[in-house]
């Protein structure tokens, strides 16, 4: 776990949170991505516990709380997005547990526990994915499920110059990176795909289901189109990975 770079996050994530503020959560995976509502990754989550890495504002975990979730648990770094979780989750009529903590850090939430734990667009933010994943695998009861959504690595790779798209960095090299998008320093993970199907296969997961399709439909595009998510990007690499996978 890198604490210089969780501190300069959290203080990034606390500045930028309201422009977040119930940004592509469930059933959205992503921008330009399919949609629970068209892959139905989760199924019936009616009495099922569950719990969301880096939950942001709260509006998957609101999402779950329509579907009938029993629990619902959330844990983020920054202090901003778990207030504003509280506000948009006051009214729920079932056990909510909220932490401010790092995702590669177990600040209390139980083990061998959640039927489903799942991520939308945070899971790349760790310091140490096998901590986290490892966290994840411990957290799951057997036959539980782990699905998260996370911008798929090629896409961070390829930069639109003029209408041309240019591989601006290895695929293969890994690490820590400046996030570019934003003014404020935040500093993101880099991993392969092949390094998050691997970390889930080693810490006890079976994978069952790896989704890059692009949903270009003109409502998707009138959403999601900026500067970052472009037509002609996302016609040629996938924006979102999505995996699906059960603790063995
Ligand atoms: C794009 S937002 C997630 C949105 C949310 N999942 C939803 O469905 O609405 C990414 C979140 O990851 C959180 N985050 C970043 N690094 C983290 C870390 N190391 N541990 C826990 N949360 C982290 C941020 O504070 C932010 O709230």
């Amino acid at each position: 776990m890198n604490t210089t770079t969780l501190k300069t996050n959290k203080k990034s994530w606390d500045d930028v949170a309201e422009r977040f503020f119930g940004r592509n959560p469930l059933p959205e995976y992503g921008p330009m991505a399919p949609s629970e509502n068209d892959l139905n990754l989760l199924g019936d989550v009616k009495n099922l516990k569950v719990l969301d890495i880096g939950c942001g504002s709260g509006h998957s975990l609101q999402y779950m709380n329509q579907r009938n979730a029993s629990e619902l648990w959330g844990i983020d770094l920054s202090e901003k997005q778990i207030d504003t979780a509280k506000i948009v989750l006051e009214n729920t009529n079932v056990p909510l547990h909220l932490f401010e903590s790092p995702m590669e850090e177990n600040p209390g939430i139980p083990e061998n526990y959640f039927d489903i734990v799942y991520s939308i667009y945070a899971l790349g933010w760790t310091t140490d994915l096998n901590k986290t994943i490892s966290n994840v695998s411990k957290y799951l009861k057997k036959g539980g499920v782990f699905v998260f959504s996370w911008e798929h690595p090629l896409y961070s790779r390829i930069s639109n110059i003029d209408g041309t798209l240019v591989v601006n960095k290895s695929y293969h090299e890994e690490g820590p990176y400046d996030h570019e998008a934003w003014n404020h320093p935040a500093i993101m993970q880099q991993f392969k795909l092949s390094t998050y199907m691997n970390t889930l296969i080693e810490n006890g997961f079976k994978i069952e289901k790896v989704i890059e399709d692009v949903c270009c439909s003109d409502e998707d595009l009138k959403r999601h189109s900026n500067r970052w998510y472009s037509l002609e990007k996302a016609e040629a690499v996938p924006t979102t990975i999505i995996i699906k996978s059960s603790k063995l």
